[in-house]
């Protein structure tokens, strides 16, 4: 029978009690984590979102009726206990933070009953997600998950204190807005008032904070939620939470400065972690060059090394004719790996494949100085010796090649190196690598669509001097965009924008929009930026990604509290559901589902 918590009022949360308070009366809530009988006594473990307290009932100090009713408490009931903080009378629990006193109870209300939970409220169970998800609110009782939240409401205050002492205003932008394709897929709202009309959910605040700068707020963030519908992954949800800053009158360094701060204080404050200034930088260039990827894990060597110039026109076909059709052969030494099994290096050449790479190429250098390798055959002896030289191979080394275009044949390798430093614990993974990627480059050519592709958005800032070859060799063109990784993540990303309306002009050319187009979808932002707009630049960090980044989550699933699953449903409230008829009809809507023959 639940009661009322009538004339009762919680004094402390339960690890808020400590050995200085013995002999001092407190009123606690919250759950039962656990109950044992031993005999005269009875122990329970309460549970609230600060950590546990032990309560003991002795039938002399709570009555009969009292010690009846603290026999019948079972897991997850919710309780108000009355009682005197005391030293513990058994065993101090060094483990607990509230080890060495206990509560002795002198009231006891039962406030609800519980059904037996479908899983066990603890740390790191091993509850399948989906049991996990479909009963979210149990999973968030427990004690890892709380412990991932409270740290993001940290976080987000050390955030706002920090924005705004450095004379940003916090502005909120709207939720419903007018879809512009460009990046990801949107997410559609029907209008009812606007039959066959759609709003879109932001996948950013971009335009508006652009808009905030025309407007002369000069300083903007804005802890927003981003939807996107695309594929997701651990560190992808289709919504999510930007950290979202725009200043005006700025370049690089002003926001790579401010962000750098703001990174630094958020990691010492909220867990200790001291971030050494200035972040270092590199350009997009050399992360694919040295490590193959735009996002590079620093944290580890096994570096990408070019070695096009000693095979070219060497007897193996796959390297010499990868270089004659303007292509790249690059390596990596996998140090001390001579030795891996066959079957092993067989799984590396299906994980390459799997990447796209035609094939990969392998050498061990065995400890007497001799070569095994999936293409000796095709060299001479003298062929070989320069590639392992150029590899820095030594007795015992693996080395690894692809040959192909740039962008496959760096991008394999440093999908490889990322594999085998996990396998091989080739890091620290309580260290953390903070590094800005920066000089973009502005362009991404799609074979899909036939056409450049903005790389981070169609109001980036070229460099002034890249500006000539913007319709002449828009390939080579770099942006004044830059990314914050960590540890080998996206944190976030940025970059100056265009306020010159002529560049503007000749960047949608370049995009392949004619002026019609681009005034049809971004009219409102091209008309503003008449009327007197100041340079500005910005980035967004991903907040999902930084709390995971931070209390080493395996996905940002475990930092949000009600996060969607693979397929973007909610297994608890099983969004996205159908809806009425007669919902469909007020929005002038009708379903049509294909099914495939
Ligand atoms: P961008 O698209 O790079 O930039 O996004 C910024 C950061 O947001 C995070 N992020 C995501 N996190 C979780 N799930 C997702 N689906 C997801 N997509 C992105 C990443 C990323 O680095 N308007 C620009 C910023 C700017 O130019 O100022 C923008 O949105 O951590
Ligand atoms: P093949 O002559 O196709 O049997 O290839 C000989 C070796 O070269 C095999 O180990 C292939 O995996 C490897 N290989 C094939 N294509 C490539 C490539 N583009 N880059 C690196 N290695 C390759």
């Amino acid at each position: 029978m639940a009661e009322a918590m009538t004339g009762l009022h919680r004094s402390h949360r339960c690890t808020e009690v400590t050995s200085d308070m013995v002999g001092q009366k407190v009123t606690l809530m919250g759950w039962v984590q656990k109950r044992r009988n031993l005999g005269s006594l009875i122990f329970v473990d309460l549970r609230d979102r600060s950590g546990l307290m032990q309560i003991v009932f002795d039938e002399p100090v709570i009555g009969s009726e009292g010690f009846e009713k603290a026999e019948s408490l079972r897991s997850e009931f919710v309780i108000a206990v009355v009682g005197t903080v005391q030293k513990r009378s058994a065993a101090v629990n060094e483990n607990l933070k509230t080890g060495d006193i206990e509560v002795a109870a002198e009231n006891l209300r039962i406030l609800s009953e519980s059904k037996t939970p479908p899983f066990p409220i603890e740390e790191g169970i091993s509850t399948k997600d989906e049991v996990r998800l479909k009963y979210r609110y149990l999973d968030l009782r427990r004690p890892d998950i709380q412990k991932n939240l409270m740290l993001r409401s940290k976080v987000c205050g050390i955030i706002r204190d920090f924005m705004l002492k450095e004379g940003f205003l916090e502005i909120e932008t709207p939720i419903l807005q007018k879809s512009t394709p460009e990046g990801a897929r949107d997410y559609l709202v029907p209008s009812r008032i606007h039959p066959g009309s759609f709003y879109a959910l932001p996948q950013s605040p971009q335009l508006f904070k652009q808009l905030l700068m025309c407007s002369g707020y000069d300083r903007y963030f804005q802890i927003a939620r981003c939807f996107r519908d695309e594929d997701l992954r651990a560190d992808r949800q289709p919504e999510f939470t930007q950290v979202d800053m725009e200043m005006s009158f700025v370049d690089v360094d002003d926001v790579i400065d401010v962000n750098e701060r703001l990174l630094a204080r958020v990691f010492s404050e909220a867990i200790g972690v001291e971030v050494p200034l200035p972040i270092p930088r590199m350009t997009w260039q050399e992360a694919m060059d040295r490590f193959g990827s735009d996002k590079p894990d620093i944290r580890f060597g096994m570096e990408l090394t070019d070695v096009s110039d000693v095979v070219a026109g060497c007897g193996f076909g796959v390297f010499s004719g990868a270089i004659a059709d303007g292509g790249t052969v690059r390596g990596i030494n996998v140090k001390g790996q001579a030795k891996m099994p066959r079957k092993k290096i067989d799984k590396l050449v299906e994980f390459a494949r799997s990447c796209g790479a035609k094939g990969l190429a392998y050498v061990c250098v065995n400890e007497d100085g001799s070569y095994k390798s999936s293409f000796a055959k095709f060299m001479t002896e003298e062929e070989m010796d320069r590639l392992v030289q150029k590899m820095d191979g030594q007795p015992g080394d693996l080395l690894l090649f692809a040959a192909d275009r740039f962008k496959t044949a760096v991008e394999v390798l440093g999908a490889l190196r990322l594999n085998l430093a996990k396998e091989l614990e080739l890091y620290d993974p309580s260290e953390f690598a903070f590094l800005w990627v920066v000089d973009f480059p502005q362009f991404e050519w799609s074979d899909e669509q036939n056409r450049y592709l903005a790389m981070h958005h169609p109001f980036t800032m070229p460099y002034e001097e890249d500006l000539p070859m913007l319709l002449t060799d828009p390939g080579k063109v770099r942006a004044k965009a830059y990314d914050i990784v960590l540890n080998g993540c996206e944190l976030g990303g940025g970059s100056v924008r265009i306020h010159q309306d002529d560049v503007q002009e000749k960047m949608f050319e370049a995009l392949g929009f004619t002026v019609e187009e681009a005034h049809d979808r971004f009219g409102f932002l091209l008309d503003a930026f008449s009327y007197g707009v100041p340079p500005h630049a910005g980035l967004a960090f991903g907040l999902d990604r930084m709390i995971m980044l931070m209390t080493g989550a395996d996905s940002i699933r475990d930092v949000i509290a009600f996060p969607k699953v693979k397929d973007a449903s909610d297994l608890m409230t099983e969004a996205p559901t159908p809806v009425d008829d007669k919902q469909l009809e007020e929005l002038s809507l009708k379903v049509v589902i294909e099914t495939e023959e």
